[in-house]
């Protein structure tokens, strides 16, 4: 008896010990099925990964190349615009003199461009800052909402600007009078329709380049927004304006009602025009401040905005 129960007992072990061995076996088995299973789930996720990172580390290192070759501007230079960088590029091949800093003001300034040519629809249109020149037009259509005329003691009949520069520019012209002194406008709101005729006079009279160097295109004059105004002292010619007193006084204190001389001596390939004596902007007390403490043209203070 006691032999049968000692083989019965290892039976009982045997079946045991292949219980356990098959459902380790049976465990290790799911484990792998899982992973396997787990596996294919995720593979597509994974390639997805691979594909997009590639990608994003490719623009990257091209953008890091362009901004290599112009030194990492971008970190020094706060008006650095990115969607010039190709621009900014390709004029630094050709001006290797300039640093970078001057780069992009140039090319911010479109002076990378062909004038008349490369155009774009004048920005800010109504507003204080607006910038009209030989790469920003306005429609032939365009006329401010808000001309007024000037007052008759301070200009020649039909003279008009919008309300507030026509307040500031009698304003000056009155604290001016104050001094014996006569800031008389006589060119100031123009219509696109009477700029097309003033352009061809210039042109039948002195030729296309020479009429480009001070007269604007139709559409290309900023007296088109009303915020541009011609002077003169009531005597000499508005050509002569640099010589008078009045002129002398306007350097001084036109920015304090928020004009500025638009046409500077040395800012002619700025600007695209010649020394104009004669010619103010409304731009605001604050901005003719900064830039005629900073000594630039309206083109770099927005080039640098
Ligand atoms: N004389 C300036 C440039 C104009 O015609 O607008
Ligand atoms: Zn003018």
């Amino acid at each position: 008896m006691g032999t049968t129960k000692k083989r019965k007992l290892r039976v009982k072990k045997k079946n045991f010990t292949i219980f356990v061995v098959f459902i380790m076996f049976l465990c290790f088995s799911l484990y792998e099925l899982g992973f396997v299973i787990v596996k294919l789930i995720t593979t597509p996720k994974e390639v997805e990964t691979e594909e997009k990172t590639p990608k994003k580390e490719k623009k990257s290192s091209t953008d890091d190349n362009k901004l290599k070759q112009l030194n990492n501007v971008d970190q020094k230079v706060k008006y650095f615009r990115k969607d010039n960088i190709d621009r900014y590029i390709n004029y630094k091949k050709k001006n290797s003199n300039l640093d970078d800093i001057q780069i992009v003001k140039d090319v911010n300034m479109n002076l990378d461009l062909t004038p008349y040519e490369d155009k774009f629809k004048a920005l800010n249109i109504g507003k204080n800052t607006i910038l009209v020149n030989k790469y920003y037009y306005l429609d032939k259509d365009y006329e401010p909402d808000n001309l007024e005329p000037i007052s008759k003691v301070y200009a020649l009949s039909g003279m008009k600007l919008v309300s507030e520069a026509k307040e500031a520019f009698e304003e000056m012209a009155k604290d001016a009078s104050k001094e014996d002194l006569e800031i008389i406008a006589m060119s100031s709101y123009r219509s696109y329709d009477y700029q097309i005729d003033l352009y061809n006079r210039y042109k039948r009279q002195d030729g296309i380049e020479k009429a480009d160097s001070y007269s604007g295109r139709p559409g290309h004059s900023e007296h088109q927004t009303g915020l541009a105004v011609d002077v003169y002292d009531g005597e000499l010619n508005y050509t002569e304006f640099e010589q008078t007193k009045e002129f002398d006084w306007m350097q001084e204190h036109a920015h304090e009602y928020g004009f500025i001389l638009r046409f500077p001596k040395e800012k002619e390939n700025e600007t695209g025009y010649i020394y104009e004596s004669w010619h103010y902007r409304y731009v605001g007390k604050k901005i003719a401040k900064y830039i005629k403490e900073n000594n630039i043209s309206l083109e770099e203070y927005i080039a640098t905005q």
